[in-house]
């Protein structure tokens, strides 16, 4: 039986409640979370940008290839999720203007901002080798996966 991306996205979204601990700070369930994702899907890279005290996006856990570390307030895909606070969907990187190329490899990617409080305190990033990978279903269920964190 062929495994729907939706249902792939539940069995994740589980998943990732049962893994969530409140216990923990950000960065431990941030991290699992990467892991999570990257193990499932394979992303060529995953991985969360953390609000630091300077007002820029730092670099979080991760999976994939070594990325940029900091980005500013509406730079980039991740910079205007934040300033926007919406997620992005982006077919194709390279029609994007002000897209950030940490890796020359990524051709499409979704941005998901992670709200607590109201506030945002991190992205979720997602690169894909291939164009056209994301699109509502990945957005839907990436919310409702980052708002674990709310
Ligand atoms: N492409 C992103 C930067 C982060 S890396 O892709 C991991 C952007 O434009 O915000």
């Amino acid at each position: 039986m062929v495994n729907s991306k939706a249902q792939t996205y539940e069995d994740l979204l589980s998943k990732a409640s049962g893994l969530y601990d409140q216990k923990c700070g950000d960065i431990a369930n941030m991290a699992n979370i990467a892991a999570l994702l990257k193990e499932t899907f394979n992303f060529w890279w995953c991985g969360f940008y953390l609000v630091n005290q300077n007002h820029q996006l730092e670099l979080g856990p991760f999976q994939g290839p070594v990325a940029c570390t900091l980005i500013n307030f509406g730079k980039g895909v991740c910079g205007s999720a934040w300033e926007r606070r919406a997620s992005i969907v982006v077919p194709d990187v390279h029609q994007f203007e002000g897209h950030i190329a940490c890796s020359s490899a990524s051709n499409s990617e979704i941005v998901v901002p992670v709200f607590r409080n109201n506030e945002i305190i991190a992205v979720l990033d997602i690169d894909s080798e291939h164009y056209n990978t994301f699109d509502e279903t990945d957005q839907l269920y990436l919310e409702k996966l980052v708002s674990l964190f709310n």
